[in-house]
């Protein structure tokens, strides 16, 4: 019933403002009306990922649920997994508006919010109330106007240390300015060193550890990408994500929105973000998780991140475009490609194309 009234919202949820759509889905996610999983996840599906049960492979990416206000809600509504924020430690209002633009020609999006975001505070009392059945990542960046971006990160990962299942570490949002900076291999280094080190006194101090992933932009350069996965292995990162959205704007239907500044999301962004995940799995060697992210809106491109190397997805736009309902399609169309390949799970399945995907210029 709730999935048929979900259907109908759809269309209109398009009719209105991007922002005002959301507005109401996280209101309707909040009062409960949502469709929710109606059958266990087919086991195949499953897999343990830094010591913590995934039913699925399919996450909501950052900036769906930014204030951490319906965690439950996506994991009940069927994903294996949900990412909360960005969050920085105090709230901003983020860029003017309008900021988030629909190019249905394109199934693509393109969003210059700037981290809005209530902050700290409110979004870790909400986490400390969720029912904790099922995995909650919290994606943590830097305040707009910071001196010592560093110190924000660092924030970040000692406030929700007792309530996050795992962290990302946001440096690939395009729009910060100077935010991406913090992806040289030098900074990098800086600024690993600082997290892992609160990290460990954390620890020490008694506290259970919790993964860490960096999340990459798909715009470093095809010579920058040996340097930063070496770091990241250096530095002993639990899980890389790729990718944010592009400023790149290439092959977009010409338009008036496609002139937008912001950050591109959606299907033109597929290509982009899946070869470089190939190029980081290749680099990495498979010894990292890699959560793919950027341009699902299909089974069949859900499954194409996956053979390129990604353990677990995540998925934005799509979900504007095709609705609630690409959730539950994309879980079939990967039991389809596990029983088509003849292997036993999922896992089997990670990485196969990699090599293939790698070699895309
Ligand atoms: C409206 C909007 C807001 C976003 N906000 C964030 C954010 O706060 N932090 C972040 O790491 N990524 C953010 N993203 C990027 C997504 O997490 C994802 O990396 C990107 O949209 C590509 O996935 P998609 O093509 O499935 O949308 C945002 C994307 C959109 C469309």
């Amino acid at each position: 019933m709730i999935g048929a009234l979900a259907d109908l919202a759809l269309p209109f949820l398009r009719t209105l403002d991007p922002e005002r759509a959301h507005e109401l889905t996280l209101r309707a996610m909040e009062s409960g009306l949502y469709p929710r999983r109606t059958e266990a996840d087919d086991p195949r599906l499953a897999q343990t990922i830094w010591g913590m049960n995934f039913p699925n492979p399919i996450g909501i990416a950052a900036g769906f649920d930014k204030n951490a206000r319906v965690p439950d809600a996506i994991l009940q509504s069927g994903f294996g997994f949900a990412e909360v924020g960005t969050l920085t430690p105090l709230p901003q209002p983020g860029n003017p508006r309008p900021r988030v633009f629909r190019l249905p020609a394109d199934g693509a999006m393109i969003n210059r919010l700037g981290f809005n975001n209530d902050g700290h505070a409110g979004a870790l009392e909400r986490l400390k109330r969720h029912d904790r059945h099922g995995v909650v990542g919290v994606n943590i960046g830097a305040g707009k106007d910071v001196q010592d971006r560093e110190a924000d990160y660092i924030t970040g990962l000692e406030t929700f240390f007792p309530v996050a299942d795992y962290f990302t570490v946001n440096i690939s949002s395009p729009n910060t300015p100077g935010l991406r900076d913090l992806q040289a291999p030098k900074e990098l280094d800086s600024l690993l060193t600082r997290l892992m080190a609160k990290r460990d006194e954390l620890v020490q101090s008694g506290a259970p550890t919790r993964p860490i992933t960096v999340k990459l932009s798909p715009d470093i350069a095809d010579d920058d990408i040996a340097a930063i996965c070496e770091r990241l292995v250096a530095h002993g990162v639990d899980g890389i994500i790729v990718s944010n959205t592009t400023l790149e704007r290439n092959s977009l239907h010409a338009g008036p929105q496609a002139q937008e500044t912001g950050g591109l999301s959606g299907a033109p962004l597929y290509e982009r973000s899946t070869r470089l995940l190939a190029k980081v799995y290749v680099l990495t060697q498979g010894q990292i998780p890699l959560i793919g992210v950027g341009g699902i809106n299909s089974g069949r491109s859900a499954l194409g991140k996956i053979e390129a190397g990604a353990s677990l997805i995540q998925i934005y736009t799509g979900l504007v475009y095709e609705g609630p309902g690409l959730t539950g399609a994309i879980k079939k169309a990967l039991v389809s490609g596990i029983e088509h390949a003849g292997v036993a799970s999922i896992s089997a399945l990670i990485g196969i194309k990699s090599d293939e995907w790698a070699a895309k210029t």
